[in-house]
Protein backbone atom coordinates (compact mmCIF):
# COMPACT_ATOMS: atom_id res chain seq x y z
CA UNK A 1 0.00 0.00 0.00
CA UNK A 2 1.57 3.39 -0.86
CA UNK A 3 0.32 6.56 1.40
CA UNK A 4 1.93 9.79 1.47
CA UNK A 5 1.66 11.96 5.26
CA UNK A 6 3.24 14.16 7.14
CA UNK A 7 6.83 13.08 8.89
CA UNK A 8 9.52 14.93 11.38
CA UNK A 9 13.02 16.21 9.91
CA UNK A 10 14.98 13.78 11.39
CA UNK A 11 12.71 11.06 9.38
CA UNK A 12 13.65 12.39 6.52
CA UNK A 13 17.38 11.92 6.71
CA UNK A 14 17.15 8.15 5.95
CA UNK A 15 16.38 8.92 3.06
CA UNK A 16 18.10 12.36 2.28
CA UNK A 17 21.22 10.84 3.32
CA UNK A 18 21.90 8.00 0.73
CA UNK A 19 20.03 10.13 -2.30
CA UNK A 20 21.69 13.42 -1.45
CA UNK A 21 24.35 13.65 0.86
CA UNK A 22 26.24 10.19 0.01
CA UNK A 23 29.54 9.89 1.93
CA UNK A 24 28.75 12.72 3.97
CA UNK A 25 28.10 13.47 7.71
CA UNK A 26 24.49 12.70 8.89
CA UNK A 27 24.60 16.56 9.82
CA UNK A 28 25.18 17.33 6.31
CA UNK A 29 21.60 15.92 5.94
CA UNK A 30 19.83 18.76 8.33
CA UNK A 31 18.76 22.38 6.43
CA UNK A 32 18.18 25.54 7.62
CA UNK A 33 14.88 25.94 8.70
CA UNK A 34 14.24 22.84 9.05
CA UNK A 35 11.94 22.69 12.41
CA UNK A 36 10.24 25.72 11.89
CA UNK A 37 6.52 25.66 12.18
CA UNK A 38 5.91 27.02 8.47
CA UNK A 39 8.20 23.60 7.21
CA UNK A 40 6.89 20.49 6.39
CA UNK A 41 8.13 17.47 5.67
CA UNK A 42 6.15 14.67 3.47
CA UNK A 43 7.23 11.15 3.24
CA UNK A 44 6.14 8.53 0.93
CA UNK A 45 5.78 4.86 1.81
CA UNK A 46 5.42 1.95 0.31
CA UNK A 47 3.44 -0.54 3.19
CA UNK A 48 5.80 0.61 6.40
CA UNK A 49 8.91 1.41 4.33
CA UNK A 50 9.87 5.25 3.89
CA UNK A 51 11.17 5.69 0.24
CA UNK A 52 11.17 8.82 -0.75
CA UNK A 53 10.58 12.87 0.84
CA UNK A 54 10.31 16.67 -0.14
CA UNK A 55 10.00 19.66 2.42
CA UNK A 56 8.63 22.90 1.47
CA UNK A 57 9.95 26.43 3.45
CA UNK A 58 7.83 28.95 3.31
CA UNK A 59 10.66 31.23 1.77
CA UNK A 60 11.28 33.60 -1.13
CA UNK A 61 13.67 34.37 -3.20
CA UNK A 62 15.13 37.89 -4.61
CA UNK A 63 14.30 36.89 -7.90
CA UNK A 64 10.73 37.23 -7.56
CA UNK A 65 8.35 39.31 -6.67
CA UNK A 66 5.44 37.11 -5.77
CA UNK A 67 4.08 38.21 -2.30
CA UNK A 68 4.50 34.46 -0.76
CA UNK A 69 6.84 32.11 -2.14
CA UNK A 70 7.68 28.71 -1.19
CA UNK A 71 10.85 26.79 -1.55
CA UNK A 72 10.97 22.78 -2.28
CA UNK A 73 13.86 21.12 -0.99
CA UNK A 74 15.57 17.77 0.15
CA UNK A 75 13.38 16.16 -2.98
CA UNK A 76 14.46 12.41 -3.07
CA UNK A 77 13.26 8.80 -4.31
CA UNK A 78 15.68 5.92 -3.02
CA UNK A 79 17.24 4.46 -5.98
CA UNK A 80 15.84 1.43 -6.38
CA UNK A 81 12.53 3.33 -6.50
CA UNK A 82 13.18 5.69 -8.95
CA UNK A 83 10.70 6.44 -11.95
CA UNK A 84 7.67 4.87 -10.80
CA UNK A 85 6.32 8.07 -10.67
CA UNK A 86 7.10 8.71 -6.86
CA UNK A 87 8.60 11.74 -7.33
CA UNK A 88 6.06 13.51 -8.89
CA UNK A 89 3.64 11.87 -6.16
CA UNK A 90 5.44 14.25 -3.58
CA UNK A 91 5.97 17.53 -5.51
CA UNK A 92 2.25 17.83 -6.80
CA UNK A 93 1.63 17.42 -2.91
CA UNK A 94 4.14 19.98 -2.15
CA UNK A 95 2.33 22.20 -4.23
CA UNK A 96 -0.63 21.59 -2.70
CA UNK A 97 0.44 22.33 0.36
CA UNK A 98 1.81 25.94 -0.56
CA UNK A 99 -1.79 26.66 -2.49
CA UNK A 100 -3.89 25.39 0.48
CA UNK A 101 -0.84 28.46 2.55
CA UNK A 102 -1.92 30.89 -0.19
CA UNK A 103 1.33 30.88 -2.28
CA UNK A 104 2.07 31.81 -5.44
CA UNK A 105 4.96 30.69 -6.76
CA UNK A 106 7.44 27.53 -5.87
CA UNK A 107 11.07 27.62 -6.45
CA UNK A 108 14.13 25.36 -5.61
CA UNK A 109 17.80 25.28 -6.51
CA UNK A 110 17.54 21.96 -8.36
CA UNK A 111 20.44 19.45 -9.32
CA UNK A 112 21.30 19.61 -13.01
CA UNK A 113 20.02 16.13 -13.24
CA UNK A 114 16.67 16.52 -12.24
CA UNK A 115 16.29 19.84 -14.30
CA UNK A 116 14.34 17.65 -16.81
CA UNK A 117 12.43 15.95 -14.09
CA UNK A 118 11.06 19.44 -12.76
CA UNK A 119 10.68 20.89 -16.59
CA UNK A 120 7.84 17.88 -16.83
CA UNK A 121 5.90 18.67 -14.03
CA UNK A 122 5.51 22.92 -15.45
CA UNK A 123 8.79 24.23 -13.79
CA UNK A 124 11.39 26.65 -15.87
CA UNK A 125 14.96 27.75 -14.96
CA UNK A 126 15.65 31.38 -13.80
CA UNK A 127 18.96 32.74 -14.28
CA UNK A 128 22.05 30.76 -14.56
CA UNK A 129 23.73 28.07 -13.55
CA UNK A 130 25.98 27.99 -10.26
CA UNK A 131 27.84 25.59 -8.07
CA UNK A 132 27.28 24.52 -4.20
CA UNK A 133 29.97 22.62 -2.69
CA UNK A 134 30.09 18.96 -2.37
CA UNK A 135 26.95 18.62 -4.89
CA UNK A 136 27.39 20.26 -7.85
CA UNK A 137 25.99 22.75 -10.73
CA UNK A 138 22.19 23.65 -9.94
CA UNK A 139 19.91 25.81 -11.54
CA UNK A 140 17.24 28.33 -10.11
CA UNK A 141 13.57 26.61 -11.22
CA UNK A 142 10.34 27.74 -10.45
CA UNK A 143 6.49 27.37 -11.21
CA UNK A 144 3.43 29.75 -10.76
CA UNK A 145 0.83 28.42 -8.73
CA UNK A 146 -2.70 28.25 -9.60
CA UNK A 147 -4.65 28.57 -6.62
CA UNK A 148 -7.55 26.69 -8.21
CA UNK A 149 -6.41 22.69 -8.38
CA UNK A 150 -8.52 20.97 -6.33
C1 LIG B 1 14.66 13.48 -9.26
C2 LIG B 1 13.78 12.47 -8.51
C3 LIG B 1 13.28 13.11 -7.22
C4 LIG B 1 12.59 12.11 -9.40
O1 LIG B 1 11.78 11.18 -8.72
P1 LIG B 1 11.27 9.88 -9.48
O2 LIG B 1 10.34 9.16 -8.58
O3 LIG B 1 12.44 9.12 -9.95
O4 LIG B 1 10.51 10.51 -10.72
P2 LIG B 1 9.09 10.09 -11.36
O5 LIG B 1 9.09 8.61 -11.56
O6 LIG B 1 7.99 10.65 -10.56
O7 LIG B 1 9.22 10.81 -12.76
C5 LIG B 1 8.21 11.61 -13.33
C6 LIG B 1 8.62 11.87 -14.77
O8 LIG B 1 9.89 12.54 -14.79
C7 LIG B 1 10.86 11.74 -15.48
N1 LIG B 1 12.12 11.85 -14.77
C8 LIG B 1 12.43 11.35 -13.56
N2 LIG B 1 13.69 11.69 -13.21
C9 LIG B 1 14.17 12.40 -14.25
C10 LIG B 1 15.41 13.06 -14.49
N3 LIG B 1 16.41 13.02 -13.57
N4 LIG B 1 15.57 13.73 -15.66
C11 LIG B 1 14.57 13.79 -16.56
N5 LIG B 1 13.35 13.19 -16.38
C12 LIG B 1 13.17 12.51 -15.25
C13 LIG B 1 10.31 10.33 -15.44
O9 LIG B 1 10.82 9.55 -16.51
C14 LIG B 1 8.83 10.59 -15.60
O10 LIG B 1 8.52 10.92 -16.92
P3 LIG B 1 7.16 10.41 -17.65
O11 LIG B 1 6.03 11.10 -16.90
O12 LIG B 1 7.32 10.87 -19.04
O13 LIG B 1 7.14 8.94 -17.47
C15 LIG B 1 14.54 11.17 -8.14
O14 LIG B 1 14.96 10.54 -9.32
C16 LIG B 1 15.74 11.37 -7.25
O15 LIG B 1 15.62 11.28 -6.03
N6 LIG B 1 16.92 11.63 -7.86
C17 LIG B 1 18.17 11.80 -7.11
C18 LIG B 1 18.14 13.00 -6.17
C19 LIG B 1 17.84 14.30 -6.88
O16 LIG B 1 18.43 14.63 -7.89
N7 LIG B 1 16.90 15.05 -6.28
C20 LIG B 1 16.54 16.35 -6.79
C21 LIG B 1 17.36 17.36 -6.10
S1 LIG B 1 17.07 18.99 -6.77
Amino acid sequence: MKTIKEISSLETYSVRHPVLREGQSMDSCKFDGDDLTSTIHLGLYINAALVGVVSVFEKNHVFFDSKKQFQVRGMAVLKHHQKMGYGEELLFEAENHAVKYYGTLIWFNARENAVGFYEKKGYQICGDSFFIENIGKHFVMFKKLNPIRF
